[in-house]
């Protein structure tokens, strides 16, 4: 059998598909991605979680991705080389993608500390798409509340390649919105993100 003649096996069943258009019928919602980038500790997850609570309550479907989540499942091979934090950006975009597709709005809250990360995942799942909100919380700020004890931990060498003490962080150039949650409190974080958010969901029924 040559190529073309299965390729006319499989088009067909692909054509059928459901679209994501489909999905955000019968979602009564269009799906979007929130990407949080920002330093450990700076409020990313905190926020990310805030949020999803307001859009469900509007009767909105998400799924929240997190490093937790994460790196303990399908990144559990990864660690913090830059190689690894590539792939680790790679995945989570790829794994976003298939969410936006089903119509659910995506929230995913890594640290993905450069420009070049945070381009290829919107490239990944499509800049039309993609919301980059900046967590700017300053690094004085998160090493002072230190939630999980891991800046003391790299002041002391016992972590390597610790992003914004031993690796470097790279703020956005143009995020879609910046919170520094040092100013703002996780209502006032939501509450800018919802009035950005909730006009790019609706359908407009
Ligand atoms: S990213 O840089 O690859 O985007 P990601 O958000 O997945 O990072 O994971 C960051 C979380 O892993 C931090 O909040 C912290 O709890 C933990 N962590 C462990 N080692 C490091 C490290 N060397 N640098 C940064 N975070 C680390």
């Amino acid at each position: 059998m040559n190529r073309n003649t299965e390729q006319q096996y499989i088009y067909p069943i692909f054509e059928k598909m459901m679209t994501r258009e489909d999905k955000e019928a019968l979602l009564k919602q269009r799906s979007v991605m929130v990407w949080f980038t920002g330093l450990s500790g700076s409020g990313k997850s905190t926020i990310a979680i805030a949020l999803e609570r307001e859009l469900h309550q509007r009767g909105l479907l998400c799924r929240i991705l997190d490093g937790d989540n994460i790196r303990s499942g399908i990144n559990n091979n990864l660690g913090f080389s830059a190689e690894d934090r590539v792939e680790n950006i790679r995945r989570i975009a790829e794994v976003s993608k298939l969410f936006v597709d089903t119509g659910i709005i995506t929230i995913a809250a890594f640290i993905s500390p450069n420009n070049e990360l945070r381009k290829m995942a919107a490239s990944i799942i499509g800049e039309e798409n993609f919301l980059e909100i900046y967590v700017s919380t300053p690094i004085e700020e998160c090493e002072k509340r230190d939630v999980k004890g891991l800046y003391a931990k790299a002041r002391r060498g016992e972590i390597k390649n610790f992003t914004g003490i031993s690796a470097p962080f790279e703020a956005p150039e143009s995020p879609d919105l910046s919170l520094d949650t040092s100013k703002l409190s996780v209502e006032e974080s939501v509450k800018l993100l919802l009035d950005l958010i909730l006009p790019k969901v609706s359908l407009g029924m």
